[in-house]
């Protein structure tokens, strides 16, 4: 797939970082991973908005075993290119009991928003919850995060593409893109 060689948002040029087609064979691993593992269940995806909508939307079109659906907002970052450490979470009563849960998140960086999330659909009680996430900054975590599925462990800088925005652009570019050193 052709791909813009870079793009720019207010000032600040970003270039590709990982391509459609290694994009497509993480989302692919992905999927086989959670259709073997939850075989004879009936996991709910809960797709976190809105930076998780497109690897969302491509990772349940490979899913073989009966599932749900549902989206969740949570927000952290706004125009920042930091973590800003408060997270509003959007999650409306649902009957999660005994309910196998895995969510769907475009990238963990520090863990807060992750973390935060998973400590409030415990009170749900559901039976389990795993995390997909596409990519992940592991050398970032500042909280013990476990993401059974992850597309790509990344270095600790912004990306956008693909679902990721900085202020609100950039999400429906094809590709992951980071922003280029000489910024
Ligand atoms: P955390 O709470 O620090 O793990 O941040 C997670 C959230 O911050 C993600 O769901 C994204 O919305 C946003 N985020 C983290 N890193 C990036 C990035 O490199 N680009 C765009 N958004 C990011």
């Amino acid at each position: 797939m052709k791909i813009p060689s870079n793009y720019e948002i207010k000032g600040k040029r970003f270039v590709p970082m990982i391509s459609p087609e290694e994009i497509e064979q993480a989302v692919v691993r992905i999927a086989a991973n959670i259709n073997n593992d939850y075989q004879n269940k009936i996991p709910i995806f809960l797709i976190v908005l809105k930076g998780s909508i497109i690897f969302g939307a491509d990772l349940i079109r490979h899913i073989a075993v009966d599932c749900e659906i549902k989206t969740i907002s949570a927000k952290s970052y706004g125009e920042k290119m930091e973590s800003s450490g408060s997270v509003d979470l959007n999650i409306i009563e649902e009957d999660f009991k005994d309910k196998d849960l895995i969510i769907v998140e475009d990238i963990v960086d520090t863990g807060r928003t992750l973390t935060t999330l998973v400590n409030n659909l415990r009170k749900f009680e559901p039976k389990s919850i795993e995390t997909a996430s596409l990519l992940t900054k592991s050398s970032m975590h500042i909280t013990d995060v476990s993401i059974k599925y992850v597309g790509f462990d990344i270095e600790p800088k912004f990306v956008i593409g693909y679902g990721l925005d900085y202020a609100e652009k950039g999400r429906h570019l094809p590709a992951i893109y980071v922003l280029d050193d000489e910024n």
